[in-house]
């Protein structure tokens, strides 16, 4: 079902920037969606595309094997944007020349407009707002018939170039990073000067459709929803809720590896604030009886992870006649499963069998085309409190991944205290909201110490903050010292057990931001 008045087809060769064009094109309230360059002409074309643009990418248009598209593209009279690679190939595919560049352009450029019309249709001439990011090794030689050049740079004669007639065009820098000073007055003169797009995409029309479309999906029937605490989980909730009302039912699993007071102030929350039928399942017993003596991370996440499934399961059983499952599964998710689809598709197809009951429900995945701060700014739409809407991302395993070796009743009760004080120190700092995470882990070794005129021999609790745009990168966050002086010092007074703080400083990759 087509619910998109107007979409911008992004095709994906690649490039590291892909995302960033997505989320670019978005903050002008134009939808977009990312499809690979692997996808048939004609699926693009039943989305009845608004505009269309080629993404960057990794290969050379001239190399073997380097990711092509049907070259029929070009003649459907739907306005086209290549970028850097994108551009390369529309010219390669329509007869011009690309070449191995003499010098390679990385980095800062700057760019001469010759005609102030089209993508730079408004744009000062002065020197500062044209500087451009580069970022290829190879050039455009020569222009197929029909194309002008429209921009040069230093190394480039045909740094942007466009068709005489039709609404085709590149641009062999990149438009979508924040280096690229001009890059956002290039994309709105895309979409709203080339396509026509009229920009109505805001979260209060994303609710309206998906309501409606949830509503027809899902007729009369019964969707299970399991809330975990965080945005996402609540957000979906609260949409569903929003369409189908107390046809939607609600199971809050506690596993007993949640922070301090949390299960008690997520039920309250969403008893107070949200109208959401909840069942809450208190199965702390059961998950420490299951992950007693377990030390090996892998088994540890397993036992949690089915722990919770089955009783997930069972709750479900209780109610009937369930027919579909909400998940809130994000859009970087649908297009990581998509990049790998030739593998994962088979893989999944043949576990089908093994999977547990509940998974073979038909899922509802509504924020399955939003960003992370996309699902934010919904819940807020929604009416949901800043305080659920920005909290930081926990695991599922909760603590259990933060506890390492043996997880034992002792061991949670040093880590809860010692992640309390982190957290109260972190808000009260205002750095909180600064981060992306921000906590403390138990490590399974006891150091020497020294408290009044007494020997210690106690545990270490390493601190862990990071910065990252969606956990896929992160890197440790710049702490003020007086801050981290602050919370180690907390902790060692505070916390009976602990007489060390030591502070992480590992980027991911190669590290983690979890410990297990
Ligand atoms: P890592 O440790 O892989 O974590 O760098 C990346 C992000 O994912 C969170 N995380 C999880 N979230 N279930 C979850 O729901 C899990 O099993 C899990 N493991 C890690 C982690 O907190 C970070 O935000």
């Amino acid at each position: 079902m087509n619910i998109h008045s107007e979409k911008i087809i992004i095709v994906d060769f690649g490039s590291q920037t892909t995302q960033l064009i997505a989320r670019r094109v978005r903050e002008h309230k134009v939808y977009c969606e990312i499809h690979p360059y692997t996808t048939g002409l004609d699926t693009i074309l039943e989305h009845k595309p608004t505009g269309i643009i080629l993404s960057g990418g990794p290969c050379s248009v001239y190399d073997t094997d380097a990711p092509s598209i049907d070259a029929r593209i070009f003649s459907q009279d739907i306005p086209i944007l290549g970028i850097c690679y994108g551009a390369q190939l529309m010219i390669q595919s329509m007869g011009g020349v690309v070449e191995k560049a003499d010098k390679r352009e990385f980095g800062k450029s700057h760019l001469d407009i010759k005609y102030e019309e089209g993508l730079f249709s408004g744009l000062e001439t002065a020197e500062t707002s044209l500087q451009v990011w580069m970022s290829h090794g190879d050039r455009i030689e020569k222009l197929p018939q029909g194309f002008e050049a429209s921009a040069e740079s230093e190394h480039s004669p045909y740094a942007a170039m466009r068709h005489t007639e039709k609404k085709l065009m590149g641009v062999q820098f990149h438009p979508e990073v924040a280096h690229t000073l001009i890059g956002n007055e290039i994309l709105r003169n895309f979409l709203f000067g080339i396509c026509n797009c009229e920009g109505n995409w805001t979260m209060g029309s994303f609710v309206d459709t998906t309501v409606a479309a949830i509503q027809a999906k899902v007729g009369t029937d019964k969707v299970l929803c399991a809330l975990s605490g965080g945005v996402d989980s609540a957000v979906t909730a609260a949409l569903i809720h929003k369409a189908i009302g107390d046809q939607l039912v609600c199971i809050y699993v506690n596993n007993g590896l949640m922070r301090t007071g949390e299960t008690g102030s997520l039920l309250k929350f969403f008893s107070d604030t949200t109208k959401l039928k909840v069942i809450d399942v208190d199965a702390e017993d059961y998950f420490l009886a299951e992950l007693e003596g377990v030390v090996d991370p892998e088994i540890k996440r397993k036992k949690i992870g089915y722990g919770f499934i089955k009783i997930f399961e069972e709750e479900a059983k209780k109610l009937g006649d369930v027919k579909y499952l909400a998940q809130g599964t994000l859009y970087p998710d649908v297009i990581e499963s998509v990049a790998l689809a030739g593998a994962t598709v088979i893989k999944s197809h043949h576990n089908v069998g093994g999977l547990p009951d509940i998974m073979k429900l038909d899922l509802i995945e509504p924020l399955r085309e939003l960003f992370k701060d996309e699902v934010r700014l919904l819940g807020l739409e929604l009416g949901l409190p800043d305080e659920a809407v920005f909290r930081q991302p926990f695991p599922g395993p909760g603590l259990g991944i933060r506890i390492m070796g043996e997880i034992t009743g002792d061991r949670l009760h040093i880590l809860r205290k010692a992640d309390v004080i982190v957290l109260e120190e972190m808000k009260s700092s205002g750095w909180y909201s600064k981060v992306w995470q921000s906590f403390a882990v138990l490590l399974p070794i006891q150091t020497v110490g020294v408290m009044g005129d007494e020997r210690t021999y106690e545990n270490v609790i390493a601190l862990r903050c990071v910065d990252s745009l969606d956990a896929m990168t992160a890197d440790w966050s710049r702490l003020p010292y007086d801050l981290i002086g602050r919370i180690s010092n907390r902790i060692i007074n505070e916390v009976v057990g602990v007489n060390r703080v030591v502070l992480d400083v590992s980027s991911k990759p190669p590290a983690t931001i979890e410990w297990e």
